[in-house]
């Protein structure tokens, strides 16, 4: 393939990745962005592998067989709530390639730049190193946090913010170090050190994060990601991965800020790293209740609901643990057909990942209008007769605003106690994913509905269609 039909390619690679991404902002139009996506990656690969800089394609074919193989066994095997721990491991890949091709770049020696363009490629390999080895540790200590492998506890060490600062500056030291050494020897000593010190602050940056804080992470960190590639992409001189990583990388970075808000953390001080820890620790609670909670049948539930008029239904994690978006859909027609007005409340960090609950009722055949936002809804829930809380927990709990002491305090949540009654479903008395108590469930217009989210909406599904 000639130089010029790779440059078309890319363009058009370019072009579907940012349909692509526009598609992945709508659930109703996400189908086709990802399509999109596919396509633009395909047209990408294609044009990369069979174009004039591999001068080798089996070597190629083979790695991408094997690596295609266990990302597709990977992504076959995986549970949805395990996805974003799929997706930071997939980033902590993304960041080694940024440090392999970094080294390999530095060593490459068909390569020969002299005076300014010597300088900017090594500035290149040391920008892309750096950032790559920061994507990688983190990522894996952030995979090893997701899936319960290392404490959710954030790790304070004393005068952290030293710690960090002493670390960048030393990263500045040797930068100015490397690239002043003339014999490849110093100057690779100099990368490994700075590499050395880059995988020591991803792992402290992300330790020092609280378990409720993390999805940021796993967003900021694809941020990252994105960046790592385009670094990757300046040392390669390949104009495609320069964009691509750019669109990887603020577009993680405009996530991480919804999120934030969302949250309502801080971005500058998440893109520092250290956040989530001023407001207190994240710790849970020795799970003693914290009052009297009035516990509601199955039976009962159904009751409550053919007497509304207007029904609010939040769900949470927990709908996604017990599968019962299916169940979710039959209650949600059946009370439609009886003119019923229901509608879906979805907090931006409901679940475990960003749009989770989106694609577990899309899955289900929700209507896409009667979903909406946190935003659009939290002022109806005055006017609602019953909220039904299925299996969320954090994204409901009104210490956010009443308890300034909270660690969840200042997160915007779904003002469910403000409707007539509010049922909570989930199986205990458990604490969500931020491991606080909740005082919703003690209040004096909630009912808790206990057990797993699937068996008893069955048995109100049964409940509904008998009376
Ligand atoms: P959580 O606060 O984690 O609460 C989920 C609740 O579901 C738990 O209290 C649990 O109580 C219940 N549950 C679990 N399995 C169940 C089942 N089979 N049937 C019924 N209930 C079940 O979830 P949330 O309200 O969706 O809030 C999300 C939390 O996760 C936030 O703190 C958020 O910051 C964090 N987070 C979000 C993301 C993103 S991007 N969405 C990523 C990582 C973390 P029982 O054990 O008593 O049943």
């Amino acid at each position: 393939m000639s130089e010029g039909l790779v440059t078309v390619s890319y363009i058009a690679s370019t072009i579907l990745f940012i349909l692509s991404l526009g598609g992945l902002s709508n659930p109703e139009t996400s189908r086709r962005g990802n399509y999109y996506g596919i396509a633009g990656m395909a047209i990408a690969v294609l044009a990369t592998v069979l174009g004039p800089k591999v001068t080798s394609v089996v070597p190629v074919i083979i790695a991408m067989l094997i690596g295609g193989s266990i990302g597709l066994t990977a992504a076959k095997r995986v549970q949805m709530t395990q996805m974003p721990e799929l997706v930071a491991l997939m980033h902590s890949l993304v960041g080694l390639a940024a440090v392999l091709i970094g080294f390999a770049s530095y060593l490459d020696s068909s390569v020969h730049f002299t005076g300014v363009e010597k300088t900017i490629h090594e500035v290149e390999i040391y920008i892309g190193i750096l950032i790559g080895a920061v994507t990688f540790s983190g990522s894996v200590i952030a995979f090893g946090k997701l899936s319960g492998k290392i404490s959710g506890k954030p790790l304070l060490l004393p005068g952290r913010h030293m710690i960090n600062l002493v670390g960048l500056l030393a990263v500045i030291w040797f930068c100015n170090l490397f690239l002043n050494v003339e014999s490849g020897g110093a100057g690779m000593l100099f990368l490994i050190v700075m590499t050395a010190i880059a995988l020591a602050f991803g792992v402290h940056m992300v330790m020092a994060i609280g378990g409720a804080d993390m999805p940021v992470v796993v967003s900021m960190l694809n941020s990252y990601s994105g960046w790592a590639a385009s670094a990757t992409g300046f040392m390669l001189s390949n104009d495609l991965l320069i964009v691509t990583g750019a669109l990887v990388g603020s577009s993680g970075a405009i996530l991480s800020y919804i999120m934030c808000r969302a949250m309502n953390r801080n971005f500058f001080s998440v893109i520092a790293g250290g956040f989530g820890t001023s407001g207190g620790t994240v710790v849970a609670t020795d799970g003693q209740p914290q009052g009297e909670v009035q516990p509601i049948s199955a039976e009962e539930t159904a009751e409550l609901m053919r007497n509304a008029s207007r029904i609010i239904i939040v769900p949470g994690y927990g709908m996604a643990v017990a599968q019962a978006q299916h169940t979710v859909f039959e209650i949600t027609k059946t009370l439609r057909d009886r003119g019923i007005d229901v509608h879906f409340a979805i907090h931006p960090v409901a679940g475990r990942m960003p749009g989770h609950m989106n694609v577990l009722l899309a899955e289900a055949k929700v209507p896409y209008d009667i979903v909406a936002e946190m935003e659009e809804i939290n002022e109806d829930f005055p006017e609602t007769d019953l909220a039904m809380v299925i299996g969320a927990n954090d994204i409901v709990n009104p210490a956010a605003q009443e308890d300034p002491n909270s660690p969840i305090a200042g997160m915007p949540v779904l003002e469910v106690w403000k409707a007539k009654t509010s049922i909570v479903m989930k199986r205990s008395m458990a604490s969500g994913y931020a491991g606080v108590d909740n005082p919703l469930f003690y209040k004096e217009n909630n009912r808790m509905l206990f057990g797993d989210a699937k068996k008893m909406l069955d048995e109100v599904l049964t409940a509904l269609r008998a009376g």
